[in-house]
């Protein structure tokens, strides 16, 4: 079993990450570390932990990490964030407030403990944005040599989706996208160059409904919401991008995808703020410390992703009639 952080910013498509993580006997989820984006990170740790319990997992614990960019002072919930993810993340679903409460150590104390207890036995998903590595990179100057990281974020050879350079995650804050591409770290990127090939539609969600449980409604109602506002954004798709849970179904099977070998940076300044883009510093470097997924076997994800989830949700308890 391989151990997982899930870095959160929860939002539905985090919400698919965390349940399809749990839901797979090859992971050990040692925790969940909340950050900022889609949510306040109040709202995307307050999901988590109800999530958790819903799911029977209250076992795992709950951190919390940065509340805003790393050159800013404060955040808030962007207008286009809440209409896809809701205001309170998980698409106006409603489901039973947490017992539990975040643990007193912060996610970045706990991702940096974790990576060296841990070393190449753990690996950190993270699918808001990158604050929080930034950060534990910046605390110890070994976690970037030490950690193995899967993200959802950028944008390789496809336009953003905030703006035409920038995908979400990496928007939010791209000095520390930019800090912990080039740190050297060992990390996969799983971008929209991959994400909007995955989708989601009414047809699989009807799945979970059909279950008469709480957690195949509670998925069905969140992922609804996320379908009809990807309607509006994005009508050519035909459904809805399933962002989070393929970097999770990555750390579980790499062979997911197909990847390029290359160093990478993010634009910090002028007009491309927040592209992704190879490093030309480093572009005669033989080592390569990044892996960027341009290429995904959709039906074997969508096979798993359905075939995970489901039983997950299966095994919560009958809806009340
Ligand atoms: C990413 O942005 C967020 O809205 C989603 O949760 C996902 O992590 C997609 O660009
Ligand atoms: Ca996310």
């Amino acid at each position: 079993m391989t151990k997982i952080i899930l870095d959160l910013d929860t939002g539905i498509d985090d919400t698919l990450a965390l349940t399809y993580a749990l839901a797979s006997p090859e992971l050990d989820v040692i925790g969940v570390t909340g950050t900022y984006g889609n949510v306040l990170i109040e709202t995307g740790t307050r999901n988590d932990l109800a999530i958790l319990e819903l799911f029977g997992h209250s076992d795992v614990p709950v951190f919390t990490g940065e509340p805003h960019a790393s050159t800013k002072d404060s955040f808030e919930v962007l207008d286009i964030s809440a209409f896809i993810h809701g205001k309170n993340g998980i698409g106006e679903a409603e489901i039973p407030d947490p017992k539990g409460s975040v643990q007193e150590q912060s996610a970045v104390d706990f991702l940096i403990d974790s990576v060296n207890t841990y070393g190449d036995d753990l690996v950190i998903v993270a699918t808001g944005p990158m604050t929080n590595l930034a950060a534990a990179i910046a605390k110890d100057p070994s976690f970037a040599e030490k950690a193995r990281i899967v993200i959802m974020g950028g944008a390789l050879t496809v336009p953003g989706n905030v703006s035409p350079w920038a995908e979400a995650n990496i928007n939010q804050d791209p000095d520390a996208a930019n800090a912990l591409f080039r740190s050297g770290a060992n990390v996969t990127m799983i971008g929209l160059d991959v994400t909007l090939q995955t989708l989601l539609t009414v047809k699989e969600t009807a799945k979970w409904r059909e279950l008469g449980t709480v957690g195949g409604d509670f998925l069905a109602e969140a992922t609804d919401y996320y379908i009809k506002a990807y309607e509006t954004t994005a009508p050519h798709l035909g459904g809805c991008g399933l962002h989070d849970p393929l970097a999770v179904a990555v750390a579980v099977d790499p062979s997911l995808v197909t990847c390029l070998d290359i160093n990478m940076k993010v634009d910090c300044e002028g007009e491309t703020r927040g592209r992704t883009i190879g490093d030309e510093e480093k572009l005669n470097d033989p080592k390569k410390s990044m892996k960027v997924a341009v290429g995904v076997d959709v039906e074997r994800f969508l096979h798993e992703l359905m075939e995970r989830i489901t039983r997950l949700a299966a095994d919560t308890p009958a809806r009340e009639s």
